[in-house]
């Protein structure tokens, strides 16, 4: 295999019990995670231990209450905590680690947002990172004064300008704009104060941001959403894509697809990293990890197995249809589309049955799944990373601790033994680590641009 001097981006994604259904069940899983504050910090000191470029959670406001009857109280992931929260509480106890938190630009206030992600950043030193979503779950319409959820399209149209205001807002102070000369009095230089006077469809927001830049200029932006909508909004704002791929091919498509897209949206290659989730089941022996994969399926909750998969690709009523049986034709859903037809495609290419693709979707959710020895899923890893699908990847652990204190203690140093990882960090900002370009404010570039 082709060597490079380029290292991989890790972030580690922590679900509050793991990535799969049924990881709280494992006996030695920590099944209160969600509500407890010394679980997180334990996952984020060995997430630090391994060098993890950034911590990395998903969110969604509303509970995660779904499914049959039978299978609603067999749910793990129904409460936790808010991730700026929780990422700000971390930034405390962590020193490297970058801090990423999944925001909707759906149902929050772009001044809300960039204030508290600009807050966090600084709390930090620099290590904050905004996952910029769209919401795929229906039920936080409902906690948010509406009746039924937005549509796809007018989503996407609300976080072009959502996205637009929160750069602006971020851009609102040079760096150079505090001077807090004691003898003098000035505290600061006006001029160098930025107000946005944005007026849009959606929004109305005058700024400027009452926080200043961070170490690293700004959080970083991160998006996640794959339809060309999607694809073309994170062509345009995105610096970390977050995307699930359940082969080298697709992620190829993806990685190819993506990039392609920046100089329309006037960006460079080197201001864009592409990390696709990752679920590895990793132990000493290949008949061990094995082992460790069936175990976890083996207790997922037929009803759960349903209702999840009913939730991830935003369909209803799969029971009615025989567990053995082919996976039903269905029509394409208002919420998770690109996940949808990532999950579908899988299931007609490889024949599955509907409990098949359940398992399937229980833990890797779409994404792509690697179980062996550390240097087999190095290898897939690799692959993907030195063959234009992928800069990193997102590692998405089974359940918690173990799976990520596995990958940690065996995965990680065979991945700096190759020479593909860190063995220590680069900096203390996110951007440092990343090796992403810190932005130039909008303000201080202007003038170079008229001339
Ligand atoms: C890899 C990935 C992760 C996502 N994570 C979240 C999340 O944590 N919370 C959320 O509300 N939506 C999440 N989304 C949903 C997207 O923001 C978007 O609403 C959905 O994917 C539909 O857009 P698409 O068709 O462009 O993919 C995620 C999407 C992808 C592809």
């Amino acid at each position: 295999m082709p060597r490079s001097n380029r290292m991989m981006n890790l972030g580690a994604f922590v679900h509050e019990t793991g990535q799969h259904v049924a990881a709280w069940r494992h006996p030695d899983a920590h099944a209160e995670s969600g509500t407890v504050f010394s679980h997180a910090v334990d996952f984020a000191s060995t997430a630090e231990r391994g060098q993890f470029d950034l911590l990395f959670l998903a969110d969604s406001a509303a509970v995660s209450v779904f499914g049959s009857a039978e299978s609603k109280g067999r749910m793990g992931k129904v409460v936790k905590f808010e991730p700026i929260t929780l990422l700000s509480a971390l930034a405390a106890v962590t020193t490297n680690l970058g801090l990423v938190g999944t925001c909707s630009s759906t149902f929050n206030e772009p001044y809300t947002l960039a204030r508290q992600f600009a807050s966090m950043d600084q709390i930090s030193g620099g290590r904050a990172g905004w996952n910029l979503v769209t919401s795929n779950n229906e039920a936080e319409a409902f906690n948010h004064g509406r009746e039924q959820h937005y549509a796809h399209a007018e989503r996407y149209d609300r976080a072009a300008e959502f996205a637009e205001i929160v750069l602006g807002l971020w851009d609102s102070w040079d760096d150079d704009a505090f001077i807090r000369d004691k003898m003098s009095g000035i505290y600061f230089d006006p001029s160098k104060m930025h107000t946005l006077h944005h007026k849009g469809k959606h929004f109305a927001v005058r700024g400027p941001l009452n926080v200043a830049r961070s170490p690293q200029g700004r959080p970083v932006l991160v998006q996640a959403g794959a339809s060309d909508t999607g694809r073309d909004l994170a062509a345009r704002y995105a610096e970390l894509v977050f995307t699930a791929q359940t082969t080298f091919e697709q992620a190829k498509e993806f990685y190819t697809n993506v990039r392609a897209r920046l100089p329309r949206f006037g960006r460079s290659q080197h201001e864009v990293k592409i990390l696709p989730g990752l679920y590895p089941v990793v132990a000493p022996t290949e008949t061990e990890a094995r082992e460790k994969f069936d175990y976890l399926q083996s207790l997922i909750h037929p009803s759960v197995g349903i209702s999840v998969l009913e939730h991830t690709i935003g369909v209803a009523n799969l029971s009615q249809y025989p567990l053995d049986g082919p996976v039903p034709e269905m029509g394409d859903t208002n919420g998770p589309l690109s996940r949808q037809r990532l999950l579908l495609e899988a299931a007609r290419r490889d024949g599955l049955t509907l409990w098949e693709l359940c398992l399937l979707n229980a833990g890797p959710r779409g994404h792509v799944l690697t179980i062996g020895t550390p240097a087999q899923v190095a290898d897939v890893m690799e692959h993907w990373f030195l063959n234009g699908a992928a800069d990193g990847f997102n590692v998405m652990p089974a359940w918690l601790p173990g799976s990520l204190t596995d990958f940690v203690d065996l995965v990680i140093p065979e991945l700096q033994r190759r020479g593909l990882f860190r063995t220590e960090y680069e900096g203390h900002t996110l951007r440092q680590n990343l090796g992403l370009p810190v932005p130039v404010n909008r303000w201080a570039a202007a003038p170079m641009v008229a001339e």
